[in-house]
């Protein structure tokens, strides 16, 4: 029986090129984002390496992420790997000039859907037992704050937390659980930050080295196929030419 990797949020980015590294390694997929037609295109790319079955599935509906677990096919249900990496950010602006909108969609998203998928899958995981992994996104962003930061940050230090926390009960399971955070990569990560601002997005990652979707998923795929008595708990993942800044203090004029 193959070993199976669920990832969500493959349609772009991290989950698109985590999908092609276990792919490479022969493992079989289940592949879901909201994009149908994104899935459909890595379907028909990744289905001559390996078994592939995709679902459109936007994890913030707990009943619909419940039934497409549920529905999963014999040969898709011995999930060895859950990569639970849908997830976004919004609102690059001060705390006190966002839309509630956008807030309530980054909660939604990074810890509601979050938590919907783990509960779903988590199951099938501990039929695994030893050996199986879950591999949360964190990010930097969940460990140091940031001007526009706000829920952004907040959620992923959800994450961090919850990852830890799941470590405990899943204590004497063999199940693993990884915070992964990483620093500043280039992906559709600004894109969608920016509502479609393309200039934006390009301005951001022009003249430095950002991580690339392959850095990432590389690490996601070391962390799931260590030796099943190594637990990764956080790693966290900068860009060399990326690091922290100085505390801002306010100064009268
Ligand atoms: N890029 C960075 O600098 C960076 C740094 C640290 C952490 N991260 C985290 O890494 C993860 C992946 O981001 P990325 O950089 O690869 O961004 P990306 O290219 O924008 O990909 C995000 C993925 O999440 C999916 N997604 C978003 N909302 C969803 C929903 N409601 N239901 C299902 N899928 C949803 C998107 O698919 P659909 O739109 O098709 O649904 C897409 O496949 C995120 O959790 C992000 O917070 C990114």
């Amino acid at each position: 029986m193959s070993n199976v990797v669920f990832i969500t949020g493959a349609t772009s980015g991290f989950g698109r090129a985590t999908a092609r590294r276990f792919a490479a390694a022969g493992w079989a997929l289940v592949l879901s984002g909201r994009r149908l037609e994104r899935l459909e295109a890595l379907r028909d790319e990744l289905a001559a390496q390996v078994p592939v079955h995709i679902g459109a599935l936007d994890v913030r509906d707990a009943e619909a992420v419940k039934q497409f677990v549920a529905d999963l096919p014999e040969g898709f249900r011995n999930v060895r790997a859950l990569i639970n990496n849908a997830g976004l950010a919004l609102a690059p602006v001060p705390a006190q000039k966002v839309d509630l909108a956008d807030w309530h969609t980054m909660i939604d998203t990074n810890i509601t859907g979050l938590v919907n998928v783990t509960h779903a899958v988590l199951p099938l995981l501990l039929q695994v037992g030893k050996g199986a992994s879950i591999v949360n996104l964190g990010s930097v962003a969940g460990e140091w704050p940031y001007p526009g930061g706000h829920v952004y940050g907040a959620s992923k230090a959800f994450v961090k937390q919850f990852s830890f926390n799941l470590r405990c009960d899943l204590q004497g399971t063999g199940v693993r659980v990884t915070d992964i955070a990483p620093g500043m990569a280039e992906t559709e990560f600004t894109l969608v930050r920016t509502k479609g601002d393309q200039a934006a997005s390009d301005k951001l990652y022009r003249g430095t080295t950002p991580l690339t979707a392959e850095d990432i998923a590389e690490q996601i795929y070391y962390v799931a196929t260590l030796p099943e008595h190594v637990n990764i708990n956080r790693l966290e993942i900068m860009p060399t030419r990326q690091a922290w800044s100085p505390f801002a203090i306010d100064r009268d004029a």
